[in-house]
């Protein structure tokens, strides 16, 4: 068999010296191992990303024409937008992120994938708890906590005992590892699930009331975002950047600094959302302390990944996989110390409730997880489906039209937010005028939501024909991924 300029042998490329040592067969035992739930997990994806897209637009739409499909109950604002939320959140990002630990934890661990059938029907059970949520949630049955819309009765119950089937599946896959040293990948993925478990049991328990409840709703969504959203992306781009450059991580030392002190600091942030709410001051001003703490982790994974890939960035050109990695932990870093700089109170009092806040909401949702799951895709549906994506012309647009189209949409929204707030703080000037100053940038944004979704359509139409299509079926990784790219500078030990 002949290997055309650009392509790799599978044997070739895991003959890389770093992360795996593990034989191109061994590897392929493991990609196979979980091939039912990790491909059933990213279809599924993929429908709650187009959904979630529609829900997303309408939401925008909504912003430049008030009344745009207004007649009908379930089509108003605040049904839309919670929707949007839960079906990007849970559907989209978190059921890619089981296919994702799905796939990495036999690769980390090197031993086929335990339990896939409970994995399977995990996913599907989390599934329909979402269909479940969001039907009602459109009716107008919602628990009234932000991030904690579905039905605490009906929907809840469902999502947690799928994410916990998932969850075996990846303990168990742990349990039985035959590796001594477990990767920093492996700390994040496993941490996530019981944390995700306890955090979400928390949050929806039925027993507070009034600030109590705002209290217990922000530890809540903000440890989503940090020990379960962000930690399993963090796993990903941990284990994409030195495996596709072929180098070892800088300094496994800086990601246990980074793991502990998130774990550490993270879940005494939440309250860094009710900066100039009701509830004691010690509790804020506990959150803003740990808020700035933050910086620990950050720059300690920021200093990591940076400096695994210099020299290398070159190789950029070749992995799409790598591209959406290197830029969703820039995202990363970006979007903490942005956070870190909003939970300051005299940033906060100027961004609070303006659309600064979706404008750092997006970064880190977007340009950071959903990109790096991008990536992922890009890496590891080839692996698992034998076979190559066939154009490289629509990764190219895609990257270019989601990439580019948020970016607008968060300058937008961050231009548009700092002067809506600095117009609410202007003393003698009416809300209608606050209301007007961010009309533009709204508009922007509305454009930058159609850029994205004809991005999204892209991706979705060339994973149908990479999962459909007959023609591209290959023994071999796809083209863009080298072994050894141009441009590399080895690093001086
Ligand atoms: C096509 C791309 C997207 C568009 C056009 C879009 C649009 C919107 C709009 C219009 C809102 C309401 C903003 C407001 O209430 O002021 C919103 C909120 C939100 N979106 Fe998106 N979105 C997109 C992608 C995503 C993705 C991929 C995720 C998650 C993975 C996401 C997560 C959220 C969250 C969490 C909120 C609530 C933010 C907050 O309260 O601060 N969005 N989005
Ligand atoms: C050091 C890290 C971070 C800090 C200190 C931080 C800080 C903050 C603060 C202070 C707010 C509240 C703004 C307000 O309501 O006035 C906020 C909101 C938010 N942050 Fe962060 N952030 C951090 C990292 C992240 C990351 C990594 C993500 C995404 C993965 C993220 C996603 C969000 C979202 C979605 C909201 C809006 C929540 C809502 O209102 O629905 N943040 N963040």
């Amino acid at each position: 068999m002949t290997i055309q300029q650009g392509q790799v042998d599978v044997k070739q490329e895991d003959n890389s010296q770093y992360l795996n040592k593990a034989s191109a067969m061994e590897m392929e035992t493991y990609d196979q191992s979980g091939r039912q739930p990790v491909l059933l997990g990213f279809l599924i994806a993929v429908i709650w990303l187009l959904i979630g897209t529609v829900l997303g637009d309408l939401s925008s739409f909504k912003f430049d024409h008030p009344d745009l499909l207004s007649g009908q109950a379930y089509l108003t604002f605040g049904r839309i937008r919670p929707a949007h939320l839960n079906a990007m959140v849970y559907g989209w990002a978190s059921t890619a992120m089981f296919s994702v630990s799905l796939w990495l934890m036999p690769r980390l661990c090197r031993t086929r994938l335990r339990w896939g059938r409970v994995a399977s029907c995990g996913i599907l059970v989390w599934t329909a708890g979402l269909i479940v949520g969001l039907v009602l949630l459109l009716q107008g049955y919602s628990d009234g906590l932000e991030w904690l819309e579905l039905d605490r009765m009906w929907a809840d119950p469902l999502l947690v005992v799928g994410a916990a089937m998932v969850g075996a599946s990846v303990w168990r896959t742990l349990a039985a590892r035959n590796v001594h040293h477990l990767y920093v990948s492996v700390w994040y993925v496993a941490a996530s699930y019981p944390w995700f478990l306890i955090i979400f049991l928390a949050g929806n328990l039925p027993f507070y009331r009034g600030v109590e409840s705002a209290a217990v709703n922000w530890f809540y969504a903000h440890n989503a975002l940090g020990l379960w959203l962000t930690a399993v992306n963090l796993a990903l781009i941990y284990y994409l950047l030195p495996k596709i450059i072929g180098r070892p991580i800088y300094s496994y030392w800086l990601s246990l600094v980074g793991f502990w002190a998130l774990a550490l600091f993270y879940a005494l942030n939440g309250m860094h959302h009710l900066i100039g709410g009701p509830i004691p001051s010690w509790m804020i001003a506990t959150s803003i302390t740990a808020s700035i703490m933050m910086v620990i982790p950050v720059i300690a994974v920021g200093i990591n990944q940076h400096m695994t890939v210099v020299g290398r960035f070159g190789a950029m050109r070749y992995s799409p996989a790598l591209t959406l990695a290197v830029i969703a932990a820039m995202s990363y870093t970006a979007v903490s110390l942005q956070g870190i700089m909003t939970a300051l109170v005299s940033v906060n009092r100027i961004t609070h409730f303006t659309h600064w806040t979706i404008a750092h909401s997006h970064l880190g949702l977007y340009m950071f997880v959903t990109l790096s799951l991008f990536g992922g895709m890009y890496y590891i549906l080839p692996r698992v489906l034998k076979r190559e994506w066939p154009s490289r012309r629509l990764i190219r647009l895609h990257i270019l039209l989601t990439g580019g189209g948020m970016a607008l949409y968060i300058i937008a929204l961050g231009i548009g937010g700092v002067l809506q707030g600095l117009s609410l703080l202007t003393p003698g000037t009416g809300f209608e005028a606050s209301v007007a100053s961010t009309k533009p940038w709204l508009m922007l944004r509305s454009i930058s939501a159609v850029i994205i979704s004809v991005g999204h359509l892209a991706f979705i139409y060339h994973s149908y024909l990479l999962a459909f299509s007959r023609k591209h079926s290959t023994t071999q990784l796809p083209p863009f991924i080298e072994f050894k790219p141009v441009l590399v500078k080895e690093r001086k030990s």
